[in-house]
């Protein structure tokens, strides 16, 4: 019920009765009041006038909460199983621990903060409280193993495709952020700077502002996936970043103003929920490609090859259905590059 009267607190934007409120959830006045008890409890402003009822004063950043993505959601089976925590250690490894307890496909698991978020390569994903988006989808997909890395590119374009739409209505948006400040002046209408670094990095203006982590979880035959997890970490509030970060990493903040991460979570299960639905239908990137190489960054650009094998420089041309970067060399052949093997950067930077 908490998140339901969030939702129609928010649609109203202004008092909404009592009685309509008893009515609407069929229950006493005391039961409506100590919801609203509660719900000042998790952080939100609600003005309770007699004769007029209650009003939801919100900020730009919002709650961030269950009660708060709960009410925003709009996915259907994506998120419809929710488990969130103020902390945990990763929500990758909380999502594997949900899942060998038989957690439904879809769940989602966020967190406010990680006290041992982990990145590619065995790399730390730093994860501090009140900042940044941290949340793992479970997933079982009826697929062969061989197309689960597809799915990191589901997913990157998912994020781009939410993050879009995130920053998209603030231009007409009038909610003050907490200077004061219209939103409106301050989001920039340019979020097409947003793109993809080919495998799956969200990139704006050059620089980092996600990462994406896929794990995978076979049956004991091996031969078809049990589970997989995508964890992702979207930076969004500023923050010092780590020393080797620093020059190649941004938030969302940065550039555009208060973001809400609850909104943003809700726009990009939203966008997942419909991409992958695209992937389904033929299990392969048929469908998502054209978006994916519109996002792609360093598409018909010079890049450098990372090949452990030696590496060689050549143009990017977009992706194959199955996911792999198309180079063109200077000789006119063409390579197909496998995420797994090698990291490809700009010529003259990270992207
Ligand atoms: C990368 O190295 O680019 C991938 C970073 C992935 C970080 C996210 S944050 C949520 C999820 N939980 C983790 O421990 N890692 C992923």
């Amino acid at each position: 019920m908490k998140a339901d009267i969030i939702t129609l607190l928010r649609q109203r934007g202004t008092y909404v009765s009592g009685q309509e409120l008893c009515e609407r959830y069929g229950v006493s006045r005391t039961a409506v009041w100590k919801a609203m008890e509660q719900l000042k409890k998790d952080g939100y402003q609600i003005e309770a006038v007699k004769n007029r009822g209650y009003l939801l004063r919100e900020d730009a950043r919002g709650v961030f909460g269950r009660t708060e993505i709960e009410s925003r959601r709009k996915s259907k089976w994506v998120g419809q199983t929710l488990v969130f925590y103020d902390q945990t250690d990763s929500t990758n490894m909380q999502a594997k621990r949900l899942a060998e307890e038989g957690a439904p496909d879809g769940t989602v698991v966020v967190a406010d903060c990680q006290s041992a978020g982990r990145g590619r390569r065995g790399r730390a994903w730093t994860s501090p409280p009140g900042t940044n988006l941290y949340f793992t989808l479970l997933l079982r997909p009826r697929i062969t193993p061989d197309k689960a890395s597809m799915l990191t590119l589901v997913m990157a374009l998912a994020v781009a495709k939410g993050i879009h739409k995130t920053l998209q209505p603030c231009v007409q948006c009038q909610a003050k952020d907490t200077a004061g400040k219209p939103a409106s002046e301050k989001h920039g209408a340019d979020a097409t700077a947003v793109g993809i670094k080919w495998p799956n990095d969200i990139v704006i203006d050059g620089r980092k502002v996600c990462g994406i982590l896929t794990e995978l979880s076979l049956s004991v035959e091996q031969d078809c996936i049990d589970y997989l997890v995508i964890g992702t970490g979207i930076n969004v509030a500023r923050q010092s970043f780590p020393e080797e970060l620093a020059g190649h990493a941004i938030s969302l903040e940065e550039i555009y103003g208060s973001v809400n991460r609850s909104e943003l979570l809700a726009n990009v299960l939203e966008a997942f929920e419909e991409v992958y639905g695209q992937f389904l239908r033929t299990q392969s990137l048929e469908y998502l490609r054209p978006a994916y190489d519109a996002l792609l960054v360093s598409k018909d650009k010079s890049v450098r090859v990372l090949d452990p094998k030696g590496e060689y420089d050549g143009i990017a041309r977009g992706i194959q259905n199955t996911g792999e970067l198309i180079v063109e060399l200077p000789d006119g052949s063409v390579k197909n590059v496998y995420a797994g093997e090698v990291s490809v950067r700009g010529i003259y930077g990270y992207v």
